[in-house]
């Protein structure tokens, strides 16, 4: 009997991103069915994996948690219902396999009473074919085949996973995540960087109505608002009151930078990091009653007493109530000022927005070119991470050209390079030759054709890249740009 595996589980398994995955079943060296991986498979392809020893694989993930800045706390035991309802699941599997395993002996007792009779009144011949079969049976029953141990700790990993995880298909736009630890669908979904719709978070509004496909949720949280029977009938839920007891397929909507209403709130400051003179990040967080929904890549108005300005947004929305927000040191800038040399801990700051649409095509599955200049960098990391918590990204190359505020987060982008195959980072130092350093990049891509290209930075600075990058061969609509002021 085959197992087979789902290719998101078995990225976890063997602690790969699904798009290194995806590029071994292109090259024909992972072989799939029907989107699954066979288990004898898996062990073909991941000789070098050690099953019984999952170190390395938790080596891995805390090096990307750290790179990704996600929350270490996602190792929280699921809420207690589900995990009743998961390890009901494993007993009913354990049962289900037990009998069978009772119905084969049974089958073998049969066998070999029917050996015995019919060898009584056979040949020689016949005496000696049959025993010789009863022999083969039993050498072999009694014999662990080869590479049975190895299947069994693949077995026994993935039902730890499933114990711990749900898998979660969003239709029909296709996005996958696991729910970890006692999420719900909707905290999971957004802190996978999946904007699905919603409004007050906690089971008032309806908003996150979402219609359950196939597999099983528990409600985990109570909610005030009422579905209707019909609603009830056709398997419609609160995405933000209820969690998968298994892989669970929903039909729901991925909100674009479109569909995200401008909202108002008033967030806390959490920290001011200052980089350099010319350049801090304000770190806000968010009332626990009113997130900000936002997508990677949008900026947000902020004010405090009298001083305002927008400023590209520098976090992914995956990081739940945090954003980061990185303020240019400019003259006549009253809220920069403020935040250089007033803000501090627990300060209010009125907050709005989103704007903007420099946000990732989700749809491409294209590498893609990030391109920051100085400042430029606050929304193309926010894209990074954005795209990082997606894994839709097939590969990332950062070139990062400096202009007056210095490689200020040099050591991250050096992190994200270490941690990630497919991303690679190119710092370039400052110069008066801009002309210069766009031709040493654009050559060094001759088949520009297949990428996307996402550049910040001034006006100026982003029309000569994109005639560069034009006349290199980038097709037109594949360039997406974000004007900074500085
Ligand atoms: S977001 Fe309001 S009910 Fe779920």
């Amino acid at each position: 009997m085959s197992h087979l595996l789902p290719l998101s589980r078995v990225a976890k398994l063997v602690a790969q991103p699904r798009h290194t995955l995806q590029e071994m079943i292109r090259n024909g060296t992972l072989a799939t069915f029907d989107g699954m991986v066979e288990l004898d498979e898996l062990l073909r392809a991941f000789p070098e994996v050690k099953w019984d020893d999952d170190a390395e694989f938790r080596r891995v993930t805390e090096i990307k948690d750290k790179a990704f800045a996600k929350r270490v706390l996602e190792r929280a035991l699921p809420d207690k219902d589900v995990l009743v309802a998961r390890l009901n699941e494993l007993g009913d599997d354990y049962a289900a396999a037990k009998s069978l395993l009772l119905h084969y002996g049974n089958v073998m007792a049969w066998l070999d009473e029917k050996i015995d009779e019919l060898a009584e009144n056979a040949s020689d011949e016949t005496y000696h074919a049959l025993h010789s079969v009863r022999a083969f049976l039993l050498r072999n029953l009694a014999e662990m085949p080869q590479g049975a141990a190895l299947a069994q700790a693949v077995i026994a990993q993935e039902r730890m996973l499933k114990l711990m995880s749900a898998h979660v298909t969003i239709q029909p736009s296709g996005h996958e995540f696991f729910v970890d630890g006692n999420d719900t669908l909707l905290e999971a979904a957004l802190r996978n960087g999946v904007s699905l719709n919603y409004g007050c978070s906690n089971g008032n509004c309806g908003d996150c109505k979402a219609r359950l496909l196939s597999g099983e949720v528990k409600k985990v949280h109570a909610h005030d608002y009422v579905l209707k029977q019909a609603e009830k009938d056709a398997g419609v839920i609160l995405l933000c009151s209820y969690a998968p007891v298994n892989d669970v397929v929903i039909e729901a909507n991925v909100a674009g930078a479109r569909d995200i209403p401008v909202q108002h709130l008033t967030a806390r400051v959490k920290s001011v990091e200052v980089f350099n003179p010319q350049i801090a990040s304000l770190h806000i967080q968010t009332p626990r009653s009113q997130r900000l929904r936002f997508l990677g890549g949008q900026s947000i108005q902020l004010a405090v007493g009298g001083a305002h300005g927008r400023y590209a947004i520098a976090s992914c929305p995956c990081e739940d109530r945090h954003i980061e927000v990185q303020i240019p040191h400019r003259a006549g800038d009253a809220f920069a000022e403020a935040v250089f040399t007033m803000l501090k801990a627990n300060d209010a700051v009125e907050v709005e927005g989103p704007y903007g649409e420099f946000v990732l095509d989700e749809d491409s599955p294209r590498p893609v070119i990030f391109l920051a200049f100085g400042v430029g960098f606050a929304p193309i990391k926010s894209l990074i991470q954005h795209a990082m918590s997606l894994e839709l990204v097939e590969s990332m190359d950062l070139h990062w050209l400096d202009h007056e505020t210095g490689h200020y987060q040099d050591n991250l982008c050096r992190a994200w390079a270490d941690a990630l195959d497919n991303f690679s980072y190119v710092p370039h130092a400052q110069s008066d030759d801009l002309d210069r350093v766009l031709t040493s990049i654009v050559t060094d891509y001759p088949d520009l054709h297949r990428f996307d290209v996402y550049a910040a930075g001034t006006a100026v600075q982003l029309s000569l890249a994109r005639e560069h990058f034009m006349r290199h061969g980038l097709p037109e609509i594949r360039w997406f740009e974000s004007s900074t002021s500085t």
